[in-house]
C-alpha cells in the first residue's frame, strides 16, 4: 500500500516542483544524479583508471557549476576523479593512447586543477599530454589526424578533444607563442573548409559541417571534391561548436591570432544552426542532413551541445541576436524540450538522462543507415556532461 501511494504521488510532486518553482536547478540535479551513480570518477567499466573524454566533458560542467555555486562537492569530485589518473609525481597512471586526440580532452581538467591547487603534479601531467602534439601525425594541410589508425582524416570531434586543450595550455604557459595560436587557427579553418556542406549534395541543405573528411579520399565514404563524409551528424557538429566558444573564451581577446577567424565561422554558422532545428520541438535531428526520414530521431547530446554553445556565445558577445531575440528564443525552446522529454525522474530523487546516441564513427560506412543503427544509451556520460553545461548556461541567462 505504502509503495503504491509513493509511486502514485511522485510524478505529481515532480511536475509541481518543475512547473511552480521555475528556478529549479537542473544543473545541480544533473550533477547530483551523475555523482550518485558514481560516474565521471576516472575509472573505466573494467574498474581501471583511464583517460576517457566523457569524464572530461562532465568535469567541465562540474567546474562551471562549482564556479557558480561554490558547492565544494563538485570540486572534490573533479579532484578525486582526476587524482585516479595522475600520481603524486605527476606521472599519468591512467591508460590512454597518445596517438589519439580523444584522451587530450582530460587535459583542461589537469590545467584547471593546477590553477586551483598550485600542485606541480598537474602541470607535469599537462606537459606530458602537450608533448604528444609535437609528433602527432598531420595531413599535408597541417590538420591533426583524428587517430593514427584513421589515416589522413580530420573529424569535427577532434577539434574539441585536441584543440581546446592546446589553446588552454598555450594560454596558461606560452601566451606569446604565435606559432601555436596560428596552428590552432589552422585546425579550425582547415576542418571548416573541407567539411562545409555543398548546396547541391541531394540532401537537406543546412550550410553546416559534415562529420569529417579523408584528405587521401581512400575511404568509401569520401566525396570526390574534398573527401568529406556524406552526412551531418549532430554530435560531431556539437563538438565543433563547443570548441569554438570555449576557445574564444580561452583566447580572451581579438588580438590573439585566430580569434577573429573562429568568431567569423561562429557568426556564420550560428544562424544556420538555429534554422536547422525542428520547428515544432525546437531540437535537432541525429542526422541533420535528413530530417524526418524514417529511423532518424531527435538526439539529446548534440542538442545540449548546441544550446550550451548558443547561450554562451550570446552571453559573451561572440554573436549578436536579431532584434526579436531569435537565437535566445530558439535556445530556450530547445532547452525546455530537453527538460520535459529527456529528463526521466526516479524515485530516489535523481533522474535518468535519455536519447543520447552511444557513438558515431567514420571507421565504417559513415552513411545514414550506420548512424541510425547505433543504439541509444541511457545515462551516457557525454550526453549528461553536455546537458550539465547547457543547464549552467541556461541558469546564467535566467531573467533575460
Ligand atoms: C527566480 O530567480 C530570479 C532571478 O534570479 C528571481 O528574481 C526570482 O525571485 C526567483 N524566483 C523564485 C520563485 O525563486
Ligand atoms: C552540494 O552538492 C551535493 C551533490 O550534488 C549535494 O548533495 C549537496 O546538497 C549540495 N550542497 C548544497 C549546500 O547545496
Ligand atoms: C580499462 O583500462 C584498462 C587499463 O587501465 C584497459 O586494459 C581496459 O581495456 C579498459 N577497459 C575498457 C572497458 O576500456
Ligand atoms: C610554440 O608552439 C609551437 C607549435 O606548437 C611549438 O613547436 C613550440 O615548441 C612552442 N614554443 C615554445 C617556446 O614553447
Ligand atoms: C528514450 O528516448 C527514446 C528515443 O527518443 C524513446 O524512443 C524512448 O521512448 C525514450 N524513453 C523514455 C522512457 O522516455
Amino acid at each position: 500500500m505504502h509503495l503504491h501511494f509513493l509511486t502514485f504521488l511522485f510524478p505529481l510532486i515532480t511536475s509541481t516542483v518543475v512547473s511552480a518553482a521555475t528556478n529549479i536547478s537542473y544543473a545541480a540535479w544533473m550533477a547530483d544524479s551523475g555523482i550518485r551513480r558514481n560516474q565521471a570518477n576516472g575509472i573505466n567499466s573494467s574498474g581501471k583508471p583511464q583517460l576517457i573524454y566523457d569524464h572530461g566533458v562532465f568535469w567541465e560542467g562540474l567546474k562551471q557549476l562549482y564556479a557558480d555555486t561554490g558547492n565544494e562537492t563538485y570540486f572534490e569530485w573533479i579532484l578525486n576523479g582526476a587524482s585516479n589518473l595522475v600520481d603524486e609525481a605527476g606521472v599519468i597512471i591512467g591508460s590512454y593512447d597518445p596517438t589519439q586526440l580523444d584522451p587530450l580532452r582530460v587535459g583542461p581538467t589537469f590545467i584547471y586543477l593546477y590553477d586551483k591547487t598550485g600542485d606541480e603534479k598537474w602541470k607535469t601531467a599537462s606537459t606530458t599530454l602537450r608533448s604528444h602534439l609535437g609528433p602527432f601525425p598531420r595531413t599535408p594541410e597541417g590538420q591533426f589526424w583524428h587517430k593514427l589508425s584513421y589515416v589522413q582524416q580530420g573529424w569535427l570531434d577532434g577539434i574539441y578533444m585536441g584543440d581546446v586543450f592546446y589553446s588552454l595550455f598555450t594560454k596558461t604557459w606560452q601566451p606569446d607563442n604565435t606559432t601555436a595560436w596560428e596552428d590552432i587557427e589552422l585546425q579550425f579553418n582547415v576542418q571548416y573548409k573541407n567539411t562545409i556542406q555543398n548546396p547541391d549534395d541531394g540532401k537537406t541543405y543546412t550550410g553546416l559541417l559534415y562529420h569529417g573528411y579523408d584528405y587521401s579520399k581512400a575511404q568509401p565514404w569520401a566525396s570526390e571534391d574534398r573527401g568529406h563524409s556524406p552526412e551531418i551528424w549532430d554530435r560531431a557538429l556539437g563538438w565543433y561548436f563547443m570548441a569554438m566558444v570555449d576557445t574564444l573564451e580561452i583566447m580572451g581577446s581579438p588580438h590573439v591570432p585566430g580569434y577573429k577567424a573562429i568568431r567569423k565561422i561562429l557568426q556564420e554558422l550560428a544562424p544556420r544552426l538555429v534554422a536547422a532545428a525542428d520547428p515544432d520541438s525546437g531540437v535537432w535531428w541525429l542526422v541533420m542532413t535528413q530530417p524526418g526520414r524514417e529511423r532518424n530521431y531527435f538526439e539529446s547530446s548534440g542538442t545540449a551541445m548546441f544550446i550550451y554553445s548558443l547561450l554562451k556565445a550570446l552571453r559573451l558577445g561572440y554573436i549578436h541576436d536579431t532584434h526579436t531575440s531569435t537565437i535566445l528564443k530558439a535556445a530556450k525552446k530547445g532547452y525546455e524540450y530537453m527538460t520535459s522529454t529527456w529528463v526521466l525522474p526516479l524515485e530516489d530523487g535523481t533522474f535518468n538522462w535519455n536519447a543520447t546516441v552511444q557513438v558515431g564513427s567514420l571507421g565504417g560506412a559513415g552513411n545514414y543507415d550506420y548512424y541510425v543503427s547505433v543504439p541509444i544509451q541511457l545515462n551516457d556520460l557525454k550526453g549528461q556532461g553536455a546537458f550539465l553545461l547547457a543547464s549552467v548556461e541556461y541558469e546564467r541567462c535566467r531573467g533575460r
